[in-house]
């Protein structure tokens, strides 16, 4: 069955590497000798902060390589779990790599006592990348017990955040003002209170079995939170299925079919990796101060947030949905070009080809709105659009669909609701931003440019009453 998606697949390689074989071929560049010369403008854009071998991003042949391997080989032929594996470590894994790792991420996916943190909170108020980060944090306590060894004398007899519950009530001391204090809190030798004998946990939060913990827990956060906002209480994950498989599962409380299981797989795929990006660089500057790889993921989700970066895909969809039929593009689009509005799900830093990933998306797109018709005509908006913008301004300026463009769609077919579009982008790029960071830290430098001051000198102070 999902022969079908495999087909797909192949065919939008062949399409792709047609469309830019007329490109130079990139030159293999080695080791930087460092300081390096380049010409960098503002927001970094064209500065060369670190090397790595993580991945590479070719814009004008419109390539995605994640450690040598083409994308479209690996949508083709592997799975998240294996591409996982391949970013973290640089080599795919031998049959029993990856039992070994598999049965990690089955492990993690078990995220019991964060989930029943994360429900102690107004999750439903919140935005899903507000809890995903603050589930993260949860995530942190559960398996680090960093905060219990922050336990400073100085600081009296304090509740660590490891701790269930913070006493609230106060004892009058006689004073004038009243004294509020914590309660006195139960000593433990060497934290980690509730901790097992022997019990393996991933305890200075920047190991590799950090990384695997990231990367197969934040599925779990994600779905989690998708429940609490249709009002339902998590899902276990199904130690049976596949990491895209109990993503879906957990989400919709279905087991997903073959060819669904799948396209969610490609999709996670896609997202995994994608070079300096702003949530791959936020999160490797947190790193960089040796802050913890919860928190460093935790910045890496600030980022992804953002309408200019991940939070597109949303938008997309409510834009189509805005637009509300393919009969309105025209005219949409005339109206937008001349306000001089950008178009989301268009457009890219590095790309100035067709997007490999949309490449992909695209026809996926395509496949599920002939399987689901709730969703075809958000997809014949969407191609219209596309058709449209390329030839309005697109091929020209070599604006074209970016990953953001067709995901939503792929996504609204598998049943997920638009607001956990972003998060799942994250339960992708958790991997890469971890990756990218394990790497760096083998030869860390705090991150640390500079601004051009253009603000004045030598100003006379004047007090309050003065001014
Ligand atoms: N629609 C219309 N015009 C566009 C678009 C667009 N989506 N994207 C770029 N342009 C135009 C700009 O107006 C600009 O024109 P000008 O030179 O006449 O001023 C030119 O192309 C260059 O655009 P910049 O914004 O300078 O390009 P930059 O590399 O900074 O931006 C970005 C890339 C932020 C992705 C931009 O294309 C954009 O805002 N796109 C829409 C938002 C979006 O889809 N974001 C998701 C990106 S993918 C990801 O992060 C996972």
């Amino acid at each position: 069955m999902s022969d079908i998606i495999t087909d797909i697949i192949l065919k939008a390689a062949e399409k792709a590497r047609h469309e830019t074989s007329n490109e130079p071929e990139p030159k293999v560049v080695g080791p930087a000798e460092w300081p390096v010369n380049c010409t960098v403008g503002p927001g970094l854009e064209g500065a060369i902060a670190c090397e790595s071998k993580v991945g590479s991003v070719n814009g004008s042949k419109g390539w995605l390589i994640y450690r040598g391997y083409d994308i479209f080989d690996l949508c083709a032929h592997s799975n998240f779990e294996e591409v996982t594996y391949l970013l973290l470590h640089g080599e795919l894994p031998s049959k029993k790599q990856f039992e070994e790792y598999n049965s990690r991420l089955v492990k993690y996916r078990h995220l019991n006592k964060s989930l029943r943190l994360l429900v102690g909170f107004p999750v439903e108020n919140m935005s899903a990348m507000s809890a995903l980060r603050l589930g993260t944090n949860m995530m942190r306590q559960e398996f680090t017990f960093l905060d219990a060894d922050n336990d400073p004398a100085a600081r009296g007899e304090a509740i660590a955040s490891d701790d269930d519950s913070i006493a609230m009530e106060t004892q009058p001391a006689g004073g004038k003002s009243a004294t509020y204090e914590f309660g006195v809190r139960k000593k433990f030798k060497n934290s980690g209170r509730s901790r097992k004998k022997n019990e393996k946990r991933t305890d200075d939060g920047s190991s590799i079995d950090t990384c695997y913990h990231l990367i197969s827990g934040v599925a779990t956060i994600t779905a989690a939170i998708s429940r609490l906002h249709n009002g339902r209480i998590p899902f276990e994950p199904d130690d049976k299925l596949s990491h895209a498989g109990n993503l879906l599962y957990m989400m919709t409380g279905k087991k997903p079919d073959p060819v669904a299981e799948r396209i969610m797989d490609v999709a996670l795929i896609l997202h995994a990796y994608h070079g300096m990006n702003a949530s791959t660089f936020a999160s490797m500057v947190v790193a960089s101060t040796l802050s913890d790889f919860y928190f460093s993921v935790g910045a890496g989700i600030g980022a992804l947030n953002g309408p200019l970066h991940g939070g597109a895909n949303e938008e997309v969809i409510k834009m189509l949905r805005e637009i509300g039929s393919p009969d309105n593009v025209e005219q949409w689009v005339a109206k937008t070009i001349a306000a001089k509005k950008k178009i989301t799900g268009f457009g890219h830093r590095v790309y100035k080809a067709y997007d490999p990933r949309a490449r992909i998306l695209e026809p996926l797109a395509e496949y599920l709105a002939g399987e689901y018709p709730d969703v075809k005509n958000e997809f014949l908006t969407a191609k219209k659009l596309e058709d449209e913008v390329l030839d309005k301004m697109g091929r020209e300026r070599k604006i074209f669909p970016n990953v953001d463009f067709y995901s939503g769609i792929v996504y609204s077919a598998l049943g997920i609701n638009s607001e956990m579009f972003t998060p799942i982008f994250a339960v992708s790029r958790v991997s890469g931003w971890a990756a990218r960071v394990l790497e760096y830290q083998h030869n860390n430098r705090i991150f640390r440019p500079r601004a051009l001051y253009t603000g004045d000198f030598n100003k006379q102070y004047i007090p309050p009453y003065m001014r």
